[in-house]
């Protein structure tokens, strides 16, 4: 059987994969070529990421495929529905990431909270001219050690965000529309481990209590941080987006920064992908990142084993 890896797999996935007999193709396919290639190769399985789409079309023209996997969480390439309504298994690793999102969040926190997005910006340029006048400037760094951290949608990466937070000796507010409670396990190297239960509340509350906030909810048709809910938080507040672009209105955000109402922004998402406004890259309270939360070597190795087992479970032991 032959699973085409359109948009890459993992080494790990396909050593998995090849064990268990599966021939694994990663040439990348033009998109306008793939209905032909996954017919004139007898491919079962193709593998997507986000760059390749796998719509109706394509899933007419290939009776013979077996399973659409994405590597990773968001399915709007594929339609879903319909491949499910044609037999074919559709299949993704959602929970493979989370880990590595999660700790982008602390790398934009502790980064933001002693200005590196911003050292890093000018010590290139006037390091050697201007030491004095620089240490001046990033003198007024914080700690994260007993701040509250609100996070806003409790799923698998705000619940992840959660454990480290509470490992470092944060305070951790949550909010979610659907999560009332969850309960998380923090595992030590020594073998002991701690359980703590979260119960969610209002994201008003959350939003008037925390000195940072981080998202972790779907892309959704509004908003879910605008001007309405900056005006209910802290002055000085500091934001984390690495959930979808769309979710702050960037607009809102810069007069909030400018205004001094947040203090800094960490936005690993944006609402234009792959051209993001330039008023957000030149702004120097924000500390950037391309999109890479899920782009840890472990990540991907964990997407790659993972969708081997789903493929080996679907198509061998069934
Ligand atoms: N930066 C990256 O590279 C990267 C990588 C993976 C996932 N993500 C994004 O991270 C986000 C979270 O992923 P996840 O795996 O934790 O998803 P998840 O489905 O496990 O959790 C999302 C949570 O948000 C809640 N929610 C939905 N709308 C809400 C709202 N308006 N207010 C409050 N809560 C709301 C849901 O009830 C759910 O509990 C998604 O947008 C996903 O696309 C980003």
């Amino acid at each position: 059987m032959k699973v085409l890896a359109n948009d890459g797999v993992s080494q790990s996935g396909i050593n998995a994969l090849e064990k268990a007999g599966f021939k694994v193709i990663t040439t990348k396919v033009a998109q306008e070529q793939l209905a032909n290639y996954i017919n004139e190769n007898d491919v079962d399985v193709v593998l997507v990421r986000s760059a390749t789409t796998v719509r109706k079309e394509v899933i007419d023209a290939c009776p013979g495929l077996r399973i659409i996997g994405r590597g990773g969480v968001g399915m709007d390439n594929i339609d879903v529905e319909y491949a499910r309504s044609k037999g074919l298994h559709v299949i993704n690793t959602p929970a493979a990431s989370s880990q590595s999102v999660a700790e982008l969040v602390f790398a934009h926190l502790y980064g933001s909270v002693r200005f590196l997005h911003d050292s890093n910006r000018n010590m290139p340029l006037d390091g050697d001219k201007k030491f004095k006048a620089l240490k001046k400037n990033y003198a007024k760094g914080l700690e994260l050690r007993g701040k509250t951290l609100g996070i806003i949608g409790f799923g698998r990466i705000g619940q992840e965000v959660a454990r480290i937070a509470v490992g470092i000796g944060m305070n951790v507010l949550t909010s979610d529309k659907f999560v009332d409670e969850a309960s998380i396990t923090l595992n030590f190297f020594d073998g002991q481990s701690n359980d703590f239960k979260f119960k969610t509340i209002p994201m008003d509350e959350v939003l008037a209590k925390s000195d940072f906030i981080t998202l972790h909810v779907p892309a959704q048709k509004e908003y879910v941080i605008g001007k309405p809910e900056f005006d209910k938080m802290k002055n000085g507040v500091g934001i984390i987006n690495a959930a979808r672009g769309g979710v702050i209105n960037e607009v809102a955000l810069i007069d909030a920064l400018e205004s001094g109402k947040v203090a800094f922004a960490g936005l690993d998402t944006f609402e234009q992908e792959p051209t993001p406004a330039i008023k957000v890259l030149m702004n120097n309270r924000i500390s950037l990142t391309p999109h890479i939360g899920a782009a840890t070597n472990e990540a991907q190795d964990r997407i790659g084993t993972e969708l081997a087992s789903q493929i080996i479970n679907l198509l061998i032991n069934d």
